[in-house]
């Protein structure tokens, strides 16, 4: 079997100043916030993987659907020796890349969920005798050290997960991601694309409930590391359309009045009855838009893909 490193650059004890400093940051601040990241533990990552499954959610199955179709396109463009990936989860769409890019030798996947790292590295390197797959334990929104392997490389970062960061943090992450390149690497990235509203609450709130236990289960990870006493079911789960930013809010809404006591932060937070905790924001782009952003960053948009019915799109820039 080949290799399979991992390399931890976030602290192990998920109890770590970034958990803290959020938690009491957001819950102190009105409206009151929490960053996406942190629905990511072994559960909330099993819970993306059932959502991604539902017939509501459509992003993963057009976002398959043209890595089905141009796999072999992003290949001969990219001509990667190393695919790093952000936020891969489950690398389960990773693998029509993996099957095109004949040239490569290692996989690069970068993730703040251990879990799914290990379970999808492990799944690789038993199934790819020859790939190297060197996982990455870290928050794509610090500063990435990258292992240092051979290029010309490709940074996919598939799922719409940009859409996760708002429009001041995509811009320097892009810029970031832009700093990890040379010439020849490129970037293939994902985003879900604005359409009707209706399509989209849904993805956000399907009818079996499982995205609400997802948005929920960010509660159960504060509680567990922050020994919080939030009561999940005293909070009801909000899909909501901003059309003006264009962008999908999820939120948590207090059921009545309540004090949650947050005992490692030495706080107590009031919720109103009806106030509402923004936990994710997933914003929904347009081919101008994302080709303007790219460029900011100093990223030029070559292709642009969308499945047959222009859901979603994948772009591949080239740095030269
Ligand atoms: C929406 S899911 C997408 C997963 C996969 N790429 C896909 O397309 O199905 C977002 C992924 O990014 C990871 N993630 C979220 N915020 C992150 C961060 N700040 N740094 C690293 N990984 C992060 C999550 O653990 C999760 O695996």
């Amino acid at each position: 079997m080949s290799p399979f490193l991992v390399t931890r650059t976030l602290p192990e004890d998920a109890t770590d100043a970034a958990l803290r400093a959020d938690v009491l940051k957001g819950l102190t601040e009105h409206p009151k916030t929490l960053p996406p990241k942190w629905f990511y533990d072994a559960r909330g990552s099993e819970l993306f993987e059932e959502i991604t499954g539902l017939p509501e959610y459509y992003p993963t199955r057009a976002e398959r659907e043209i890595l089905v179709s141009r796999a072999a396109e992003i290949a001969a463009a990219a001509r990667a020796r190393t695919l790093v990936e952000l936020g891969s989860g489950s690398s389960e769409k990773t693998r029509y890349l993996l099957d095109a890019l004949t040239g490569l030798e290692t996989y690069v996947p970068v993730d703040v969920s251990e879990s799914a790292l290990t379970q999808a590295g492990q799944a690789l390197v038993a199934e790819r005798p020859g790939l190297r797959v060197h996982a990455l334990i870290a928050d794509f929104t610090a500063r990435l050290e990258l292992p240092d392997t051979p290029g010309p490389r490709l940074v996919a970062f598939l799922g719409g997960t940009i859409g996760n960061l708002l429009p001041a943090e995509r811009a320097v992450f892009l810029g970031a991601v832009r700093a990890l390149l040379s010439p020849g690497d490129a970037l293939l990235l994902g985003t879900d694309l604005v359409k009707d509203e209706g399509v989209l609450v849904r993805a956000y709130d399907d009818a079996a409930g499982v995205t609400a236990a997802f948005n929920k289960n960010v509660l159960t990870v504060v509680n567990r590391e922050l020994g919080a006493d939030f009561d999940p079911g005293a909070f009801d789960h909000v899909a909501l359309w901003d059309a003006e930013r264009e962008w999908i809010e999820m939120r948590l809404r207090s059921r009545g009045g309540q004090t949650v006591k947050i005992p490692a932060l030495d706080l107590a937070v009031d919720f109103a009855d009806g106030e509402e905790l923004r936990t994710e924001v997933s914003a929904k782009f347009r081919k101008e838009g994302v080709r303007a952003e790219l460029a900011t960053a100093g990223l030029e948009l070559a292709h642009w893909w969308t499945d047959a019915e222009g859901r979603f799109a994948l772009s591949l820039s080239v740095v030269r």
